[in-house]
Order: C-alpha cells, then sequence, then structure tokens
C-alpha cells in the first residue's frame, strides 16, 4: 500500500495543465483551460482543465478525473504504472515491490528472455562472414551495427530454442515471446532462421520484439514477431529510444523501414524513426506529441500518396501535429538516396518538404491540364474537399492560392466550399454520431441525477449526511460507483468539508469513480438553503423510486408468464405483491 501523503504529494507536483498539454493542445479561457476531448471525437472543444482544482471534465462526453486517471485512461495504465509514472517526473519513488503482480513479473521476464535473444543474434553475427558482409556491403558500419543491436539469426530450425533453454527458458516462455513457432504436429521451430535481425526497441530501450530481413531476393523480405504482450504493433515508433536520447530538433522524421531509419541516423540525423510498414495510428501520433510538435513525413513518392498513408497523416494532425511531407525523388527510399547524396543533399530534401494540406492538393493537381476546363472544375472540387477540414484561416489562405492558379474568382471558390460545408454538417445531422444526438443520449435519468444530487449535498450540508445515513442503505443506489462514494463520505463523516473531499480522492483507484466523484464535486445543485430537509428527501425518494420501478416492471413480466402458463393461484400472489408495493411508492 502507498500512503496517502505520497499520493497526495506526487498529485501537488504533477501539474494536470502541464500533464494533458502533453497530449492535448489547451487554450486559456477564463480560469480554465480548454481543449479538444481526447475521449471522443469532436470538433469544437469541450473538454475543460482546472488548474485550480487539479480536474478535467468533458461537457460533451462526461469523462473527468484527475492526473492520475488522465493516465490510466489515456495511456491504458493501472493505478499504479500511473502513480509510478508521475511519480518517476518528480522524483518520487514508491516502493512497489510487494505489489509485483504476476503479469508484472511475466513482463520483465520476457523483457529479460528478448535480450538473451538479441544477445544471442548479436554474437551469431559476429561469427558469421556472410552475415556481416550483407550489412557491410549496404554501407552499414560497425558502430551503427553495435548501436542498433543488429544480429543473426542461423540457418538452423532450433539454435535459439536450445540455446535459451540451456538458460532456463521454458518453450512456453519463447512461444508467448514469439520466438519460437509451434507446428501443428506439436515441434517447436525457430520463429527466425537465417536472416539478418534488427531487435525492436521501446521507446525506454527495452527489446520488445524483432525483425529478420533475408539476405537474397527470397519472400517474405522482412518477418516480425507477431504481436505479443510487449509486442504491440501501433503503439511504438521503430528508433525512438535513439531519437529522444540526444533530440535537438523540433520535429521528428517518420521513414518506412529499418534501413532508413539506420541509415538516417549514421548519417548524423538522429531524429529518424520508422513506422515499420504499418498505418499510423493515434497512439504513435501520441508518442511523438509528447516530444515535438512537427513531424516530417519521408516515404518513397508511391507508397506517401496511398490513401492508407494520407489518413495516417491526418491522424497526426488530428493529434495536434504540424505535418510535412518530404517525397524522395526518383522512387527511392530515403536509405538509397542519403547513401547516393550525402547528408546534405537529404537536409535539402527536409527544407522542401510540403505542409500537408500543399502535399495533398499537389496529388490532385498531378496530371491536371489547366486548359482544360473539365480537369480544371475537377480540380477544384477536389481542392475543395481537402479544404472543408480546415479552420477558416487556413481556407482563405489556400483559396487565394487556387484562385491564383486557376484564374477562378476566390469568391467562386469560397461559395463552392460554403456549400460543400454545409451539405457535409447536414449529413452529420442525419447520422447517429451527430453531437445533438450524443448530447441527447447523455441527459442524465432522474436517477442519475438524484444520486449525484444527495451524494453532493452530503459532503456539504451535515443534515443531509445524517439524514442520507438513517434513510438510504449503500445498496439503493443504483451506479456502482455511486455505492463506494457513499460508502467512502460516512467513513468520512468526522473530518470537516474540504478535507474530506481531499482524503476521499485519495482513496479512489478506478478511474470510473474518479469520474463520478468530480462529475459529483462539480455538481450544480440548486435548492432553498431554509428547505434542505425536505430536498434530501425527494432525492432519497427518486432514487428508491427507480428500484421500486423495476421490480414492479419485474413483477408485471412475471404474471404475465404465470398466466400464459395457467398458474393462476401464484399470479394472483404477485399481484397482491404488486399493489402492496403500488402503495408504498405511492406514500410520500
Ligand atoms: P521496404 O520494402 O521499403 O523495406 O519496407 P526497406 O526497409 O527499404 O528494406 P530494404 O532496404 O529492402 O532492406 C518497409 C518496411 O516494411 C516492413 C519492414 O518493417 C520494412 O522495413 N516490411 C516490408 C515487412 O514487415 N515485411 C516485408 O516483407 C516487407
Ligand atoms: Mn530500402
Amino acid at each position: 500500500m502507498i500512503s496517502d501523503e505520497v499520493i497526495q504529494k506526487i498529485k501537488d507536483e504533477n501539474d494536470i495543465v502541464d500533464i494533458i498539454s502533453e497530449t492535448v493542445k489547451l487554450k486559456k479561457a477564463g480560469r480554465n483551460y480548454v481543449g479538444l476531448c481526447p475521449f471522443h471525437h469532436e470538433k469544437t472543444p469541450s473538454f475543460s482543465v482546472s488548474q485550480e482544482k487539479q480536474i478535467y471534465k468533458c461537457f460533451g462526453c462526461g469523462e473527468a478525473g484527475n492526473v492520475i486517471t488522465f493516465l490510466m485512461k489515456t495511456r491504458k495504465l493501472t493505478f499504479l504504472d500511473s502513480l509510478k509514472l508521475l511519480g518517476d517526473r518528480v522524483n518520487i519513488s514508491i516502493d512497489t515491490q510487494d505489489d509485483k503482480s504476476p503479469a508484472r513479473e511475466r513482463y520483465d521476464k520476457m523483457y529479460l528472455l528478448n535480450v538473451e535473444a538479441a544477445k544471442f543474434f548479436r554474437s551469431n553475427l559476429l561469427e558469421n562472414n556472410t552475415a556481416m558482409a550483407y550489412f557491410l556491403n549496404r554501407g552499414i558500419t560497425k558502430k551503427l551495427i553495435a548501436n542498433f543491436g543488429l544480429g543473426y539469426a542461423p540457418d538452423s530450425w532450433n539454435s535459439l530454442l536450445k540455446h535459451l533453454k540451456g538458460k532456463g527458458y521454458t518453450e512456453l516462455d519463447l512461444l508467448n515471446a514469439g520466438l519460437i513457432i509451434k507446428s501443428p504436429k506439436g515441434t517447436c521451430y525457430d520463429r527466425f532462421r537465417n536472416r539478418v535481425t534488427f531487435p525492436v526497441f521501446d521507446y525506454r530501450g527495452k527489446v520488445i520484439g524483432f525483425g529478420g530481413r533475408v539476405m537474397d531476393d527470397t519472400k517474405p523480405k522482412y518477418l516480425n514477431s507477431p504481436e505479443t504482450a510487449l509486442f504491440k504493433k501501433g503503439i511504438n515508433l521503430y528508433g525512438m529510444n535513439f531519437t529522444i536520447k540526444n533530440l535537438t530538433d523540433d520535429y521528428i522524421i517518420i521513414v518506412e523501414g529499418y534501413m532508413d531509419c539506420i541509415a538516417l541516423h549514421q548519417y548524423g540525423i538522429t531524429n529518424a524513426v520508422a513506422s515499420l510498414g504499418t498505418a499510423l495510428t493515434i497512439n504513435q501520433a501520441k508518442l511523438i506529441k509528447r516530444y515535438v510538435d512537427k513531424v516530417i513525413i519521408a516515404y518513397d513518392a508511391d507508397l506517401a500518396g496511398q490513401a492508407a498513408t494520407l489518413r495516417g497523416l491526418d491522424i497526426l494532425k488530428q493529434a495536434g501535429l504540424d505535418v510535412r511531407v518530404l517525397t524522395v525523388p526518383e522512387g527511392k527510399d530515403p536509405d538509397e538516396f542519403i547513401r547516393n547524396n550525402g547528408k546534405d543533399a537529404f537536409v535539402n530534401l527536409l527544407a522542401k518538404s510540403l505542409p500537408l494540406i500543399d502535399y495533398r492538393i499537389s496529388k490532385v493537381r498531378e496530371g491536371v491540364d489547366m486548359k482544360n476546363s473539365d480537369n480544371l472544375i475537377h480540380y477544384v472540387e477536389k481542392v475543395i474537399q481537402i479544404l472543408t477540414d480546415l479552420d477558416p484561416v487556413e481556407q482563405d489562405v489556400y483559396i487565394k492560392k487556387i484562385s491564383e492558379e486557376t484564374n477562378i474568382k476566390d469568391q467562386a471558390i469560397y461559395d463552392m466550399l460554403k456549400t460543400k460545408m454545409q451539405s457535409g454538417e447536414r449529413k452529420a445531422e442525419d447520422s447517429n454520431d451527430s453531437p445533438a444526438l450524443r448530447q441527447k443520449l447523455y441527459m442524465e435519468p432522474a436517477y442519475l441525477k438524484a444520486e449525484r444530487t444527495l451524494l453532493k449535498l452530503m459532503l456539504e450540508e451535515p443534515y443531509a449526511l445524517e439524514h442520507a445515513e438513517k434513510h438510504i442503505f449503500k445498496e439503493d443506489f443504483v451506479v456502482e460507483s455511486h455505492r463506494l462514494l457513499y460508502e467512502k463520505i460516512l467513513e468520512m463523516k468526522e473530518s470537516d468539508s474540504e478535507s474530506r473531499k481531499k482524503a476521499i480522492e485519495l482513496k479512489l483507484t478506478d478511474p470510473d469513480s474518479v469520474s463520478e466523484w468530480v462529475n459529483i464535486l462539480e455538481y450544480e445543485t440548486v435548492y432553498d438553503k431554509d428547505n434542505t430537509d425536505s430536498f434530501v428527501d425527494d432525492c432519497i425518494k427518486e432514487i428508491k423510486k427507480y428500484k421500486l420501478e423495476e421490480s414492479k416492471k419485474e413483477i408485471m413480466l412475471k404474471i404475465k408468464r404465470f398466466e400464459a402458463e395457467g398458474r393462476f393461484q401464484e399470479s394472483m400472489e404477485l399481484a397482491k405483491e404488486f399493489i402492496k408495493i403500488q402503495k408504498k411508492g405511492g406514500m410520500r
């Protein structure tokens, strides 16, 4: 158990605005900060962060919490891991030796196993001339080979298997780590055979998996570790651990492959990371956003133009990154380009990279004959499609550009854009996903309102606390987290209102309860101060009414069933019970 003091200290020293700013662009608005909610998709900000209260709350989706739950939710961490991470930032260590969960132990073991495998591959590379020659022929220096931990998996069905078994690991360990494969007949064999290997590190520099390349033209060219507990595609970027070690630039370059990343690092461009042939995800975008605000994509030309790539780039943009696109000429990839043309030539390409919008426009411009009016109209329509997602200032800038380029009056382009955007809005309203509908779904039912109000009153009015303790029980609450909060409030009833609030929050370790807690603290309750008593009573009645209604519904169903089955005696009994309940509910 970690003491309340330590938790409080960690919370005090990690300002919620700092932490949330790492992933969400926040703007000061009055006393609070606002931004786009990271918990639901939205275009206008309804996510609010209070520095004063150290809480966040979204008025769109109802999500709320504190600095700890923010990390739990956005990074899928446990309470403890979130606390540990925050502790690390401010040099407060929490002793968690007793808390070593079986899952944690499995992770640790898998990390060690991967390190052993990497060492094994590396020592094999040093002994195998062909494999070493492969890397050297591709221009990778011995230094880089060592830095990136490159290796070689021998041409054998079980050399790694044997080696690691000798170190005390089981077949199951190796299967879990994706290092071996089990045949349908049940025999196990090494996944990587006769391939040069690339350990994949996570951003902290721990080996989480491997890639292996053939040394000739055999297919598949690369094999990768399968998804394992450690190796999760889409949350990591190859080379990130090296990049962040001495990041001085204010941007990161994303390339496609292992070889591109290594080549750029070798030439001193150490802010390059590789997406390893998969489409970019929001988690990767967030990882980058923790370090820089800008990315340059350097894929080979045909890949960069593909729809899946463009979607990936939009994800980067949505995460608040300024996205530029670099096109490597002559269908080369960055590895080939920099080896043929040198560092300066590549730095030149970086300088010539286009903002994402310009790049997308340049893509639709390809093959358009500006003298052909059909072509021209089609081109402008496509550009307008691209502009609909932009803010008005950006739209203005691009409309001017396009107007100059095509000789179409800017007013005409404006009108087209306006029509397009209005029809787009109408479509959004029609679909289930419209903000209006989401708002409706989020309307509180009466019992929810009553439960929140009652809990809030219990925190603030001694009378309410006393009355609630006598007249309502934990089990009466419909919302699970409210039962917990009710209990905690009663436990802390001796202390004064403010310290009670602090103490209760420290006891809550699951994001749902914290979310409800913040919602309740922020709850606007309007009532007549002179009439607190009857207001409290009304809340209690409303909560019990819900239970009553539910049990009435249940009895009605049973009565119907008994009647249908001809069990009239039983149905009569139930009808009597129903009337009793009805009367009880009617008493006010
Ligand atoms: P590329 O084919 O562009 O690879 O695929 P590359 O890095 O330039 O490889 P070299 O220069 O031929 O050695 C880009 C990335 O896509 C993934 C790998 O991560 C590769 O680095 N890939 C590619 C695979 O996973 N499997 C494949 O069969 C091919
Ligand atoms: Mn290549």
